[in-house]
């Protein structure tokens, strides 16, 4: 019984502002072949004027702290969405440890980050914003800020019936970043009953990823990901290395895990792992056809692969010709909303 009231009251909280929110427009989600159908969160229906407020909140540097940082500075659309180094570099040019992954097909995966330790886009895209080194910015004073600025008052009025409110930019940049889908890769038209679609490399390559090679035990499904974690022995080889799963999940066979990444437009966004610390695909396969860095934790599909240079060669030759997208998200900075006036004498 206790269980039912408040599932009601909770209805009740999530209908209320969208009720109240003028009528807008559908956004119909294109989905690219190959990918799957997206599950979109009752509570944040895609509609056209917040996918809109949602692209201006992921490009507007004003998000950060001194305003010189956006989602986009890490996450560039001409950089694989990612940003062509290591680590990213945010506020006060500051560095993490880790690599900065793509947003493209992010809208799918359940589990956010490297670590996991954010849920769906929604529930991640506050995570940045506040992060020290990232954006810097408190969200107290970042919704005192955006409320000052009459283009976005008045979209989240249309978009959610309220002034700007910390939901409603997780909501707008997690609708937004729902809309970046690539696929329709030479790999799905194959797939599709198109023989030609790969070289012949690509095709050998592609055997070797989903049978000797067995990648597909992780790297499965059509986003070349199972959504959880493992240890593949990456940099287990440097001093202290990053325990990965373990600092959310406190379990000891989570040490040195990390999320399984999607493969698909791998060839965009090098360099790769949680660290960025392979710099080229060839380095990535000769990881796995040494069998890892071994450590304690190292998972047992990980094991010496023994592959011929040829064969290395058609692994990487599948990765970068069959997983790269033909339809993939071209999208420009677009205007924002101006500052506000500062009021006369001022
Ligand atoms: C200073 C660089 C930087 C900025 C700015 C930044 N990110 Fe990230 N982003 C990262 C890094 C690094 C990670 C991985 C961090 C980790 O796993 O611990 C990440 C992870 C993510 C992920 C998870 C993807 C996945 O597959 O797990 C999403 C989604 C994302 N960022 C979206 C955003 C959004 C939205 C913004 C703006 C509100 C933003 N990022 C701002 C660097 C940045
Ligand atoms: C046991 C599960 C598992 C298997 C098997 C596996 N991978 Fe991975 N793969 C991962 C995980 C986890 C990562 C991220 C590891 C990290 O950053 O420490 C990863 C990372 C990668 C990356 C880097 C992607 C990026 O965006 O940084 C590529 C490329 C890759 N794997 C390709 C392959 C290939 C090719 C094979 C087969 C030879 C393979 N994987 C087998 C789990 C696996």
């Amino acid at each position: 019984m206790r269980r039912m009231i408040i599932t009601a009251a909770c209805v009740a909280l999530f209908a209320g502002p969208a009720m109240r929110a003028p009528a807008q427009e559908e956004y119909k989600l294109e989905i690219p072949a190959g990918l799957p159908k997206m599950r979109i969160p009752r509570d944040n229906p895609l509609t056209k004027e917040k996918v809109e407020l949602g692209k201006q909140l992921y490009f507007d540097k004003r998000l950060s702290q001194d305003s010189t940082v956006s989602c986009a500075s890490c996450h560039d659309p001409a950089k694989g969405w990612s940003n062509a180094e290591r680590f990213a570099t945010g506020f006060q040019k500051q560095q993490g440890g880790r690599n900065s992954p793509t947003v493209v097909n992010a809208g799918y995966h359940y589990f956010q980050f490297w670590d996991g330790r954010a849920k769906h886009v929604e529930g991640q895209a506050l995570g940045p914003i506040q992060n020290p080194i990232e954006m810097a910015m408190e969200m107290g004073p970042l919704v005192e800020r955006l409320n000052k600025i009459p283009g976005y008052r008045e979209q989240f009025q249309e978009v959610f019936g309220t002034d700007v409110t910390e939901e409603g930019v997780a909501k707008a940049i997690g609708a937004f970043e729902r809309t970046l889908l690539a696929g329709d890769a030479p790999y799905d038209r194959y797939e599709a009953g198109d023989e030609d679609a790969l070289s012949e490399s690509a095709k050998r390559g592609m055997d070797i990823f989903f049978n000797k090679a067995q990648c597909s035990g992780c790297h499965a499904g059509p986003l070349f990901t199972d959504g959880g974690f493992h240890n593949i022995g990456v940099s287990w080889d440097k001093e202290e290395p990053d325990l990965g799963r373990f600092t959310e999940s406190n379990l000891e066979g989570d040490k040195g895990s990390f999320k399984t990444p999607g493969l698909r437009d791998v060839a965009l966004t090098a360099p790769y792992m949680h660290d960025g610390s392979m710099a080229t695909l060839e380095e990535v396969v000769e990881h796995y056809n040494k069998g890892g860095v071994k450590n304690p934790y190292l998972d047992e599909a990980i094991f010496p692969l023994n592959l011929t240079e040829q064969e290395k060669s058609d692994l990487v030759a599948f990765l970068k010709e069959g997983l790269t997208s033909t339809v993939y998200p071209q999208v420009k900075p677009p205007e924002l909303p101006p500052d506000p006036k500062s009021p006369a004498g001022e």
